[in-house]
């Protein structure tokens, strides 16, 4: 079951498991009830605990990914440059994932934490 804190606002805790919600839905600490979402099978809620105790990492790897995006968006400008057409878009997106490095890196700071090097996979 999951319940809404009167603590955390407007997120959703489930009561078995004294952790957030990620789906931030009351009826759907299954996860198989997100439409969202589409999943072909049910999540199990031990992954779901395990991914949110180790929110950190995930978010250095998001930020990793989004900084990913942005370096690959200005590698097609460099390798496409005959291609006019596709400056500009590949610059927006550029510019928009590193808006979402950004975005990301201001999470991790509101965790106390800090942007670096991944670890690695155990
Ligand atoms: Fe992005």
């Amino acid at each position: 079951m999951v319940t809404r804190s009167p603590d955390l606002r407007k997120r959703w805790v489930c009561e078995k498991h004294h952790l957030p919600c990620p789906l931030a839905a009351p009826k759907a600490c299954g996860l198989r009830a997100c439409p969202m979402l589409r999943l072909r099978s049910e999540t199990s809620l031990d992954w779901v605990h395990r991914a949110i105790g180790a929110m950190d990492q995930i978010l250095i790897d998001h930020a990793h990914c989004e900084k990913k995006a942005a370096s690959t968006a200005i590698n097609l400008m460099f390798r496409y440059q005959d291609k006019p057409a596709l400056m500009r878009p590949l610059s927006e997106l550029a510019r928009e994932e590193l808006e979402h490095f950004e975005q990301v890196l201001g999470v991790i700071s509101a965790r106390g934490g800090v942007f670096g090097r991944q670890a690695p996979p155990p």
